[in-house]
């Protein structure tokens, strides 16, 4: 199969977790095709794949603004065909329920402004970079983290995914060829 993998990242965690992905797909025999949300002119035809995902992290509660545009943008071609979404946050660490509600209302919101419809979701625990933050940014994640259980210290970044659930996700939405 085809599979056409667009991601949106601020960070930079999304776009790791866009390519393995694509690397346990190419290993089952797919082509993967990895893309970051950009500029409209430079937006991929999910039309010409067989499945699409698209991958977007949370930041103050919204995915990347490049990646809901070209999900708005494309979503005839998305809802008319298999396409799924990964949400990849802090929150998906967590195991308390109202977390899991903002989260949840983060994903209606994207729906809504997108009018996409994905056949699947998948939410993976994201990162913690402290070495890409500036000195706000270390304090509020610090913060955050320790909102949601996470004792964390600064000195050191933090990758709290599991990537074979999500390896599992990808593989059960694009299932390998048979024979
Ligand atoms: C400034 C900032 C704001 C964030 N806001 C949220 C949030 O509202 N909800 C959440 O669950 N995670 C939040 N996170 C955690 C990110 O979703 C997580 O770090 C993710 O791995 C970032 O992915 P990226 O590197 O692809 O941007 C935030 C992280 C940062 C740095």
């Amino acid at each position: 199969m085809r599979v056409l993998i667009v991601y949106g990242t601020t960070e930079g965690h999304t776009r790791d977790l866009a390519h393995f992905a694509a690397e346990r797909l190419r290993a089952t025999g797919h082509q993967a095709t990895v893309e970051e949300a950009g500029p409209d002119e430079r937006h991929p035809d999910p039309a010409a794949y067989d499945v699409a995902i698209l991958m977007a992290s949370l930041h103050v509660g919204r995915y990347q603004a490049a990646l809901t545009h070209f999900a708005h943008a494309r979503h005839e071609a998305l809802n008319a065909m298999p396409s799924a979404f990964v949400s990849v946050s802090l929150s998906a660490a967590g195991v308390d329920p109202h977390d899991w509600e903002g989260v949840g209302q983060c994903d209606a919101r994207f729906q809504q402004e997108t009018a996409w419809t994905p056949k699947a979701i998948h939410h993976a625990a994201g990162a913690i970079r402290y070495s890409q933050y500036d000195f706000f940014k270390r304090l509020a994640l610090k913060f955050i983290a320790a909102q949601r259980g996470q004792k964390t210290v600064t000195s050191r970044d933090y990758d709290l995914t599991d990537y074979e659930a999500l390896a599992r996700f990808v593989l059960e939405f694009a299932p390998p060829a048979k024979g």
